[in-house]
């Protein structure tokens, strides 16, 4: 990396900071500016919550600190790359609904995405956001900090030096914290590279972003069938994002994709560790393969070998979602034996999902057109009926019995359900109340 960095010197200039940045990292800025990520309507707070990963509060809790933090412990956050606000929304009125003590600190260089950001969280009414305008690779200077929580979604692939980017936030990071990650993975975005080659042809970066999107569209109307990209139906922010999704997709100045392996490497030396590919059961072989002779093969390899494994036969990954640690820390594994935890279900309506629950005893679930047939225990309706965010494993597990299990069948199919839901990111365990 800073070999290539050298060899850039050319086109490098000083920002006002007095740090050296490139003229593709000037361009980014430009583009954020221009358009801020993603497109947003603040008037839409009014009737939605945008929810997803990173950073969902629930999976704060159970990913980067096992279920184990108090609730009642303020939690100090941070949003690197904040642009207009998903993740900061998110997940300070996830707090704020759940009474939650702490502050959300948006952070990103786009004026104008900040903004957006604001007006959001004006809409929502939420003050325990802070906003600030800068760069992250000014953090080990900013005097912000140290955060229990920081967020980086979508952010590190477009910085000059990935691994400075995650640096310098490691450097604001507490002791026992958490960051969750998203950056491109490479096999997804079939098709996404070679048109941004080919809109480097026919708009250069240093034009301005109207006329670039221009050429874009008319590009893609004109586009041969055989380009890669109109035969990737998981790509979508080119349809579906506005100007922004668009720009953001086929004419980033500088987006790097990385596989599993290439991640791990640059958490590795980042001083961190995977704590949480999402979602876990995606990234394991054996929701895929079913032959033994190949499942034999598969169970001697490695965690990191099998996500890789994964990711390469499947295809269809286009990001990676990461919860990291300090590689230091000791592993914080949810107390799923302990009678006393809460569990929760992500998104999802505990009675409604029994209900809806199949006969022949498993659960279709797809990712990005990829559908696996999960085996849930016979209990399962009978446990995710019960499962209301209030009540402990402990009761609803006697609530079970009660009805007529065994507390040996009771127990067993406690403990496979949990294999599946908390694979599928869907059931976590809730941050004991202090
Ligand atoms: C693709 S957007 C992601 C926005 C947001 N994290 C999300 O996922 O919705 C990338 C954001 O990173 C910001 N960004 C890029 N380089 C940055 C830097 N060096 N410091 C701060 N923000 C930066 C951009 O301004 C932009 O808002």
């Amino acid at each position: 990396m800073a070999g290539g960095r050298r060899r850039r010197t050319a086109e490098q200039r000083r920002s006002e900071s007095g740090r050296m940045t490139d003229s593709t990292d000037a361009q980014l800025a430009a583009q954020y500016e221009a358009y801020p990520y993603p497109a947003r309507d603040p008037r839409d707070e009014a009737r939605r919550l945008v929810v997803g990963s990173p950073s969902h509060l629930r999976e704060v809790d159970h990913w980067v600190f096992g279920a184990r933090r108090p609730a009642s412990r303020p939690l100090n956050a941070l949003m690197a790359g904040g642009g207009s606000g998903d993740g900061t929304v998110m997940l300070a009125q996830q707090m704020a609904w759940a009474g939650r003590p702490g502050r959300v600190t948006w952070l990103d260089r786009s004026a104008h995405a900040r903004k957006v950001a604001t007006a959001r969280a004006a809409m929502r009414g939420l003050g325990n956001i802070a906003f600030e305008e800068g760069s992250i690779l000014e953090l080990p200077r900013s005097g912000l900090g140290p955060f229990d929580y920081i967020d980086c979604c979508g952010v590190l692939h477009h910085l000059p030096d990935p691994a400075e980017g995650l640096a310098a936030l490691v450097s604001v990071l507490a002791p026992g914290g958490g960051i969750g990650l998203m950056v491109y993975a490479p096999h997804g975005r079939t098709g996404v590279y070679m048109l941004q080659d080919a809109l480097r042809l026919l708009a250069p970066p240093e034009e301005a972003p109207p006329a670039r999107v221009d050429v874009a569209k008319r590009l893609w109307k004109g586009l041969p069938e055989t380009a890669w990209l109109k035969r990737n139906p998981w790509i979508e922010d080119h349809l579906k994002g506005g100007d922004a999704g668009l720009y953001d997709l086929l004419l980033n100045p500088r987006d790097v994709a990385f596989t599993v392996p290439q991640l791990a490497a640059l958490v590795a030396g980042a001083g961190l560790r995977i704590a949480c590919l999402v979602e876990p059961a995606r990234y394991d072989p054996d929701t895929w393969l079913t032959d033994p002779r190949l499942r034999a093969r598969t169970a001697m390899l490695d965690p990191l070998a099998r996500a890789a494994l994964t990711e390469a036969m499947c295809g269809n990954m286009g990001i990676h979602i990461a919860y990291c640690v300090r590689a230091t820390d000791p592993v914080a594994a949810p107390p799923w034996e302990d009678d006393a935890a809460v569990p929760v279900l992500r998104e999802l309506d505990g009675p409604a999902l029994a209900k809806g629950l199949r006969g022949d005893g498993v659960l279709p679930v797809t990712w990005d057109g990829l559908r696996a047939l999960l085996p849930v225990p016979r209990l399962a309706a009978a446990f995710l009926s019960r499962i209301d965010g209030r009540r402990s494993w402990g009761e609803i597990t006697a609530g079970v019995v009660a009805a007529g299990a065994s507390p040996e069948q009771a127990g067993r199919d406690r403990a496979a359900l949990v294999a599946v839901m908390e694979r599928l990111n869907r059931l976590l365990l809730a941050a004991p109340p202090g």
